[in-house]
């Protein structure tokens, strides 16, 4: 697949119409590789449950202006695991969250603690770039339980500068406590958060500008930027999630605006599965709530614009380093409001909450471009090391994206796509925000909202599929090209589900859902005479067989809160050309074949 000309995000028709001339796309003279020298620098922005699905790029037109228009937009990427600490440990880490068992925000199985406790603050991003002569700064949120009672047992590696968001005041606006490098905890009354961010970052940029040679202005060491605002994320303070709170010069921005009313919106009929399908129509009350707490995110992302701007515009005062820089925009996890009668959230397996935002700018990316195949958050860390000459670790979960120019047309000319998978993963409880979480069986039940599952996203040539196993067993399969907004569950068999037997695809549904539940592991492995590169390869009826009656389907014994192996089934697969379907050791678990 090509990248398509002109990001059509904000342009609409005309960026349409060009896409639809074959307009190629440019390479700026800002993007010129020969202007490079040195290992780039990168500036990295991350920012807490943004959504892409629901359109709020839209409303920022800093991104758009200074990145979107200047670089790559990838729009099919995902998050691995949709919520924040596991998504931003798998992001930092390279690997998936089966693998870094960082699986919930708090412990036993997730928070700060837990991912020091695991080892992974000897080896994260930081610290890799500060190994190849990095300068590394960091500012805004690093992940939850990073906290006044924790920030300092370890110290996170690797930084050059720091300056923290601490729980348990992260998530409130106008009282954001923060945390200098090696300093003490202070709490910042009557600061908006996202201001401070900003304050932040550029004084980080101007640190690491000032460290720039003599001779020829570009800074003698290279350095990466973490800049981590909390917009546009609940404004939460005791396990409440509240409407986010934007800066007051922008409470009054949007008058009117409403969630989209796309068809899965607050539907007529229950959608989703598991406990998402038993929850009841949300009434006008509940639904003028949402529109607002929805308008609430879009008004706390102008900060976050303004953010972006900021940078930009100091960027561009250097213009050596500018050409030398990579500009990334990204989110930890998606949103939803209100699609599928959901309170607002994430940790679910739709589109919603897990394709996020993902933008790039730098030397060797083309101008106003869009890439449309799967990449996700465990391929950043390759992509970042590839860029800079680092040598992959072969521990990453994650390949490189195709970011530049170059890589793409490597990508699009015959070559083996890189994957058409993301495998997402969750364990835990579902988590509600907002005033109505909702009514409904299982949240009237309560004991927690069972929401472990795998789900596989598989995006290839003509088809495009998401496939979830609860832990309940309930699976669900979506055709997302007859069916984007995933209202028409057509795995057969379950309660409520369309039991037709027409082919999705061409195919047999039975024989496609076989290779389904075993796709997660790339088809190289699964076929080591190198044969079979895709599903289109794999749907072949010569593996007809080996698919429906070999292989071991994922299942779980139990719903549990965190990775507990044993609950987990079929963690084996068989091998092609292989009788024993061996190899495998019986200990062997999911994470070997994934
Ligand atoms: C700000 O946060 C601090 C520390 O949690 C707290 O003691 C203080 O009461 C808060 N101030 C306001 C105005 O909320
Ligand atoms: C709407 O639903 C909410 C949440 O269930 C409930 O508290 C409220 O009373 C309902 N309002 C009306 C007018 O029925
Ligand atoms: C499909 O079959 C299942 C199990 O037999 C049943 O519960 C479900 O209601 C059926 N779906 C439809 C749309 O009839
Ligand atoms: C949640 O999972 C537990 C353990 O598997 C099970 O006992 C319980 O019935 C489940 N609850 C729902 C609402 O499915
Ligand atoms: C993940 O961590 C939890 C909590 O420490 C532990 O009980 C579990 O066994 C670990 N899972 C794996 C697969 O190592």
């Amino acid at each position: 697949m090509k990248p398509v000309g002109a990001a059509p995000v904000l342009l609409g028709l005309a960026g349409l119409a060009l896409a639809a001339q074959g307009q190629t796309t440019t390479t700026g003279p800002a993007n010129d590789p020969a202007k490079a020298k040195g290992k780039p620098n990168f500036i990295f922005i991350i920012t807490d449950d943004q959504d892409l699905r629901l359109g709020s790029l839209e409303y920022q037109p800093a991104v758009q202006k200074h990145i979107a228009d200047q670089g790559t937009t990838f729009s099919k990427h995902y998050c691995t695991i949709s919520i924040c600490c596991p998504s931003r440990v798998s992001l930092l880490t390279g690997r998936a969250a089966h693998n870094t068992n960082v699986t919930d925000v708090s412990m036993p199985y997730g928070g700060y603690p837990k991912f020091a406790s695991e080892g992974w603050n000897d080896k994260y991003l930081p610290v890799w770039l500060q190994e190849a002569g990095y300068n590394t700064y960091y500012t805004g949120k690093l992940m939850n339980g990073f906290s006044t009672a924790t920030y300092n047992n370890p110290f996170p590696n690797g930084w050059t500068g720091t300056d923290f968001f601490l729980d348990p005041n992260t998530y409130v606006y106008y009282n954001v406590t923060m945390q200098r490098s090696k300093e003490g905890p202070r709490t910042l009354t009557g600061q908006y958060s996202t201001d401070l961010a900003a304050s932040k970052a550029l004084d980080f940029l101007d640190e690491a500008l000032a460290d720039s040679s003599s001779e020829d202005d570009a800074p003698q060491k290279p350095f990466f930027i973490g800049v981590a605002p909390i917009g546009p994320h609940s404004e939460t303070w005791q396990g409440k999630f509240s409407t986010p709170v934007p800066a007051d010069r922008h409470k009054d921005l949007f008058p009117g605006l409403k969630v989209p009313r796309t068809p899965n919106f607050n539907p007529e009929e229950p959608s989703g599965g598991g406990w998402i399908k038993t929850l009841d129509r949300q009434n006008q009350t509940v639904v003028d709530y949402h529109d607002d707490f929805y308008r609430r995110r879009i008004q706390s992302l102008q900060a976050v614009d303004e953010l972006v701007d900021g940078i930009a515009r100091r960027l561009e005062s250097a213009p050596d380093v500018l050409a030398n820089t990579y500009l990334i925009y990204t989110s930890d996890n998606g949103f939803h409001v209100g699609q599928h009668r959901l309170a607002p959230g994430k940790t679910c397996s739709i589109e919603e909450d897990i394709n996020v935002p993902f933008v790039i700018r730098g030397p060797g990316i083309s101008a106003g471009a869009k890439w449309e195949l799967p990449t996700s958050h465990t391929d950043i860390v390759p992509t970042l090391f590839e860029l800079a000459g680092i040598p992959l670790q072969e521990e990453f979960d994650g390949v490189p994206m195709p970011v530049t120019e170059a890589a793409q047309q490597q990508s699009g000319e015959g070559s083996i796509p890189k994957s058409e998978h993301v495998n997402v993963e969750f364990w835990g409880d579902g988590i509600l925000e907002g005033d109505y979480p909702g009514t409904g069986s299982a949240i009237s039940g309560i004991s927690g909202l069972n929401d472990t599952y795998k789900a596989l996203r598989l995006l290839g040539d003509g088809y495009d599929l998401s496939y979830t196993v609860w832990c309940t067993n309930e699976h669900e399969l979506y055709d997302l090209k007859a069916d984007p907004w995933q209202m028409n569950n057509i795995y057969p068999s379950a309660a409520g589900s369309d039991n037709s037997t027409a082919p999705v695809y061409g195919w047999a549904k039975d024989k496609l859902i076989a290779r389904g539940a075993v796709c997660r592991r790339p088809w190289e492995a699964l076929h080591p005479a190198g044969d079979v590169h895709s599903l289109r390869d794999a749907m072949a009826p010569a593996f007809d067989d080996f698919y429906v009656r070999q292989q071991p389907r994922v299942s779980f014994s139990e719903c549990k809160l965190g990775y507990l192996a044993e609950f987990e089934g079929a963690m084996q697969p068989s091998i092609f050309g292989d009788a024993a379907g061996g190899g495998y050791s019986m200990e062997a678990r999911w994470e070997d074949w994934t």
